[in-house]
């Protein structure tokens, strides 16, 4: 399977925003005992190259990336540290021409046509959409997929156990995104079987609308 088939036939990305890098292998560990085996830990935090290189190292299973790089610096700090993939909320030409030259998968985020554009002829078939709920969700995805066929999207922003049949029902979602399965307090309050039981009840709305 290519990248984007694993990360199609998982349907979801979880956004994870960690304070504290020893959080990072328990959170991975109990994301993955829910079904869940794709991670984004974003740069908004300090700790976020270590907390990858921790799940790099210790959780093999977990396909770790990076969320929110919005420069090539970031990019490749989170690549040295064994991030597999990059998200960022925007299109940055820089950060796309590089992933693309390291060979690491790249979703950036586009929701005009413009930006959608853009994207295509940087050779990419699969961007983020965010932040969702603000740019129209689903609505929005439908409309953009008429003239952008080749395309999908990753919507991110809002999406949660309510709206992802919503999402997923459409051909055009290569998967969601989101922070409900992973939030601040359950990680600070290390309530990993809160997040097992929210990422397994995911894994089930994704397959059965799927099914
Ligand atoms: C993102 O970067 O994709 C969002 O912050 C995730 O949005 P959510 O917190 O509404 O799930």
């Amino acid at each position: 399977m290519t990248f984007f088939e694993k990360v199609y036939s998982t349907g979801i990305v979880p956004v994870v925003v960690l304070n504290n890098a020893d959080d990072a292998v328990p959170l991975a560990k109990a994301l993955l005992k829910g079904g869940i085996d794709f991670m984004e830990i974003t740069f908004r935090t300090e700790c976020a190259a270590d907390s990858i290189a921790m799940i790099a190292k210790e959780v093999p299973e977990m396909t770790v990336g990076a969320g929110t790089v919005i420069n090539v610096e970031q990019a490749a700090l989170a690549v040295k540290n064994g991030a597999k993939f990059i998200v960022s909320p925007g299109l940055d030409e820089g950060v796309v021409i590089w992933a693309k030259e390291n060979n690491i998968p790249v979703i950036p985020g586009c929701v005009t046509p413009s930006e959608i554009m853009k994207a295509i002829g940087l050779g990419l078939n699969v961007v983020k959409f965010f932040p969702a709920d603000v740019f129209g969700g689903i609505k929005a995805i439908k409309a953009l997929s008429a003239p952008f066929g080749q395309v999908k999207f990753l919507p991110t922003g809002g999406v949660s156990e309510a709206n992802l049949k919503d999402f997923i029902e459409n051909k055009s979602i290569a998967a969601i995104g989101g922070s409900w399965v992973c939030k601040k307090d359950d990680i600070a309050n290390h309530d990993w079987d809160k997040i097992t039981a929210l990422s397994a009840n995911a894994v089930k709305i994704i397959k059965e609308t799927r099914a």
